[in-house]
């Protein structure tokens, strides 16, 4: 059937579990794909894909499959550890080096970075003299161009984004709003799949990998969790999603601060 040759590509691509029950989540999302490329159905997508030489549209199936919600701030309490708790250590431990890492995993269409970004500048005006880097990465190319242009509808800038902060670093265009070029060059955007490119994984005091890994199975998202393990500072800091945990307790305790948790590397492991 040809929803399985789908089904196939996208775990095999991109680690996202698609089951039966997602038949109508695999439709509408080709629908538009079909529409986009002026073709007449889904099953023609499907052949175009098929065609050895379409990776493009094998990767625009792909993308089309990834689930791209995301806010500003989202679930606010992980900002607020990252400001009252973590930043604050990190500042402490890096005070010789002056450097900071910070990488947002499946960053969308750049509101977590740019949450991130707003926090360090707000919150933390003494390292504009340090080397910080926020790296954002995603899977979906499409997703990362929207991201790097850092231009959001209303609607976008009203989901989680305090007013102060939308008249501080942000302008008005037209009925868009866009990201003031300090805060835009503070986070370096760049395509990368955490499932097929897990030997190039970049070392970080913070992953955010956060609301990602609940569309992977059970071996792929441990062994993401063990490859960011490997990557973070022995003394680094990883968020995850609301409703996502690590199931290593070996590799990672979860520390609790105020209403946030995150999770840091257990010392006996690597
Ligand atoms: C629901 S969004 C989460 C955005 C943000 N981290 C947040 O919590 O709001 C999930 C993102 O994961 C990306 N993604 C899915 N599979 C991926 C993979 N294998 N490698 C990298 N990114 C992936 C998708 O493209 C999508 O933008």
């Amino acid at each position: 059937m040809t929803l399985n040759y789908v089904r196939n590509l996208v775990r095999q691509r991109a680690g996202i579990v698609l089951d039966e029950g997602k038949d109508y989540l695999i439709e509408s999302r080709l629908a538009t794909v079909a529409h986009e490329m002026g073709l007449a159905s889904i099953e023609d997508v499907i052949a175009r894909a098929r065609t050895p030489a379409n990776t493009n549209v094998e990767s625009r199936v792909v993308e089309a499959l990834t689930t791209n919600e995301t806010t500003f701030f989202r679930d606010m309490y992980p900002f607020e550890a990252l400001r009252e708790t973590v930043i604050p250590q990190l500042m402490k431990a890096r005070a010789a080096t002056r450097t900071l890492r910070i990488w947002s995993a499946a960053s969308s269409t750049g509101q977590e970075p740019y949450s991130i970004a707003m926090t360090l500048r707000e919150h933390f005006p003494e390292l504009k003299s340090w080397r910080v880097r926020i790296l954002a990465t995603d899977l979906a190319e499409g997703i990362l161009d929207r991201a790097k242009l850092g231009r959001y509808r209303q609607i976008e800038v009203n989901r989680g984004l305090p007013a102060s902060l939308l008249v501080k670093y942000f302008t008005r265009d037209g009925n868009d709003w866009v990201i003031s070029p300090e805060l835009r060059a503070m986070v370096d955007f760049s395509a990368f799949n955490l499932v097929t490119d897990m030997a190039r994984y970049p070392a970080c005091d913070i992953a955010f990998v956060r609301n990602v890994l609940i569309y992977f199975d059970l071996p792929t998202k441990q062994a993401v969790l063990r490859r960011v393990r490997e990557v973070l500072a022995p003394d680094g800091v990883l968020f995850l999603g609301g409703t996502e945990g690590t199931t290593l307790d070996d590799v990672y305790e979860r520390v609790v601060a105020d209403k946030a948790a995150f999770y840091r590397p257990r010392k006996s492991a690597r």
